[in-house]
C-alpha cells in the first residue's frame, strides 16, 4: 500500500467510525423495530441482502425519488429496492394498474389477457421468440438452467466466478468467493495459468449437497480464451453457460469488446445453451436491456426486477427451438406465474412509463452523475473510479475499471466502507454493500442528482484532506 493509500485508508476508517455513530444515534426507532424484528426473523430482516451490522435502517414509505424511515428521516432513494424501482415510488400510472388489478382481481392461476400482452412486450422488447413468467430472478435462472438441461441433455453448467444468479443451488458457487477462502488475497495478480486449477467452485452457502458442485464450473469474466478451453475438453458435457453479460454484483463489469461476441459463437460451435442473466439489467440500461446495449443475442435471457413496474415477477425465454422443451417434457409451473396484479403493473411500467422518452432522460441523469462522480474523484485524488450504464452506476474504489470479480478483491472496501454512513447521514440513500449499484428513477430530477453529486464531492473532498 502507498503512503497515499495507506493515509487516505486510516482517515477513511475515521470517517466510517464517526459516520456509524452519527447515524446509529438517529436511528434510534430502527434500532428498536429491529430488537422486534429478530425475534421472528434470523437476523431481523426477510432476506440476509437486507441484513447490516448493527442493524438494518428499516423503511417506511417512499414517494417519487423520495423514501422514508421508521425514524421519520427523509432520503433520496438511489438503492431503488436493488435496482426494482425504475419506475420510482407511487408512480400514479402505476397505482392506478394495481387499484384496477385489486378491483377486478389479483390472483386466479389462469393466464389472462393481460399476461399474454405483456408477455407480447417482453418478447418485443428483447427479441425473444418465446417466453414464460415466474416470481422472482432466482426462478428465472432456474427454470432458464432447467429448460437448458432438458434442451440438450446434459447436466453440467458453466458460470462466471463472481456473479450471483439467485438463490438455487445449481449457481450458489463462486459467488463472492472470499479471497481467503481462495487462498488468493497475495496472489490475486497472475498465477493463475490453468482456469481450471484456479477457478474452483466454491459453494456460496451451508445446505448445499456436497456433490452438487461437479455440475457448475466456474471461468473468470472477460477471458474467451477460458470458455474456449473448458468447452474444448468438456463442451459435450455443457448444457449452458449462465451469465450476467455485465456482471453488476460486484459493482459493474463492463465486457471487453469482441468478448460477448466470442462467448456467443463458442457456445453456438459447442451446442451449449448461452444465457443472460439480465436480472438487472433488463429494462435498466437500455430498454432491451444488455442485449440492445450490447448487440449480443442468447439463446434465453432471464429478467425480474424492473420488467414489474415494482411488483413481484420474473421472466426467462428466448429461441422457440429451445422453449420448445417445455411441450416436451420440461416442467415449468408456479402458482403465481403471469398473476394480473404483476402482470398490469409490469404492462403499464413497460408500455407507458419506460417509453424512449423515459430512456432519454434516465441516460441523462446517469451520466450527470457518474461525471459529477469523476470530478470529485479527480479533485481529490482518491483511488476510485465511476462507471455510467444507463439507469444504473456506481463508484469503485479502486482506480482502474474492473474486468473480473479478482479486479474487485482489489478495490479499496474500507472507502466504501465510510462512504455509506457519510451517504445516508446527508439524506442519500443506499445499499449498504459495495457490490451494488445506484439505480435512477423515472421520478429522479437533476436536483436529485446535485444533492448526490454535492454529498460525494464532500466526502472525497473529507477523505483527500
Ligand atoms: C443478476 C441477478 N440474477 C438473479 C438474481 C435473483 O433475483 P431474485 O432476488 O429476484 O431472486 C439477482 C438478485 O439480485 C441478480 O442480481
Amino acid at each position: 500500500m502507498s503512503a497515499d493509500t495507506e493515509r487516505i485508508t486510516a482517515r477513511a476508517r475515521e470517517i466510517a467510525r464517526q459516520e456509524l455513530e452519527r447515524l446509529n444515534d438517529n436511528t434510534k426507532a430502527s434500532e428498536r423495530l429491529f430488537k422486534r424484528a429478530v425475534r421472528t426473523m434470523p437476523m431481523g430482516v426477510a432476506s440476509s441482502f437486507q441484513a447490516n451490522d448493527p442493524y438494518p435502517i428499516y423503511l417506511e414509505r417512499g414517494r417519487g425519488s423520495h423514501v422514508w424511515d421508521v425514524d421519520g428521516r427523509e432520503y433520496l432513494d438511489f438503492h431503488s429496492g436493488f435496482g426494482v424501482n425504475v419506475v420510482g415510488h407511487a408512480h400514479p400510472k402505476i397505482v392506478e394498474a394495481i387499484e384496477r388489478a385489486a378491483r377486478t382481481g389479483v390472483h386466479f392461476a389462469v393466464t389472462t389477457e393481460v399476461t399474454i400482452a405483456l408477455a407480447e412486450e417482453i418478447c418485443r422488447r428483447f427479441g425473444l421468440e418465446q417466453m414464460r413468467f415466474t416470481n422472482s430472478g432466482t426462478e428465472s435462472t432456474m427454470d432458464a438452467v432447467r429448460v437448458a438441461r432438458a434442451a440438450t441433455g446434459r447436466d453440467t453448467i458453466l458460470k462466471i466466478e463472481g456473479s450471483y444468479h439467485g438463490h438455487h443451488d445449481a449457481v450458489m458457487y463462486s459467488v463472492v468467493p472470499n479471497a481467503d477462502v481462495l487462498g488468493l488475497r497475495d496472489a490475486v495478480e497472475g498465477g493463475m495459468a490453468d482456469a481450471h486449477e484456479a477457478y474452483a467452485t466454491i459453494a456460496f452457502s451451508k445446505g448445499i449437497p456436497a456433490d452438487a458442485a461437479k455440475h457448475t464450473l466456474v471461468v473468470p469474466f472477460n477471458d474467451a480464451g477460458a470458455v474456449e478451453r473448458t468447452f474444448d475438453s468438456r463442451g459435450s458435457e455443457i448444457a449452458a453457460m449462465i451469465m450476467e453479460p455485465v456482471m453488476m454484483n460486484i459493482g459493474i463489469v463492463q465486457p471487453l469488446p469482441g468478448y460477448l461476441e466470442r462467448v456467443r459463437e463458442l457456445c453456438t460451435k459447442h451446442g451449449v445453451v448461452l444465457i443472460f442473466d439480465e436480472v438487472k439489467s433488463g429494462a435498466t440500461i437500455a430498454a432491451g436491456g444488455a442485449i440492445e446495449r450490447f448487440g449480443v443475442q442468447p439463446d434465453l435471457a432471464c429478467f425480474a426486477k424492473a420488467i414489474g413496474g415494482g411488483t413481484t415477477i420474473g421472466a426467462f425465454g428466448g429461441v422457440a427451438s429451445v422453449m420448445d422443451i417445455i411441450n416436451n417434457g420440461a416442467a415449468q409451473l408456479g402458482t403465481f406465474n403471469g398473476n394480473p396484479l404483476s402482470c398490469r403493473a409490469g404492462l403499464v411500467a413497460l408500455t407507458e412509463v419506460l417509453t424512449p422518452d423515459a430512456y432519454d432522460h434516465l441516460g441523462k441523469l446517469g451520466t450527470l452523475l457518474a461525471e459529477g462522480c469523476r470530478r470529485a474523484i479527480a479533485d481529490s485524488g482518491i483511488p476510485a473510479h465511476a462507471v455510467d450504464l444507463g439507469a444504473k452506476g456506481c463508484v469503485s474504489y479502486r482506480p482502474e475499471p474492473l474486468t473480473n470479480y479478482r479486479d474487485f478483491l482489489e478495490a479499496n472496501a474500507e472507502l466504501f466502507a465510510a462512504s455509506w454512513p457519510w451517504m445516508v447521514n446527508r439524506g442519500i440513500f443506499m445499499t449498504p454493500g459495495d457490490e451494488e449499484q445506484w439505480t435512477i428513477s423515472v421520478q429522479h430530477s437533476e436536483e436529485d442528482i446535485r444533492a448526490y453529486v454535492d454529498a460525494f464531492g464532500e466526502f472525497c473532498g473529507e477523505l483527500g484532506a
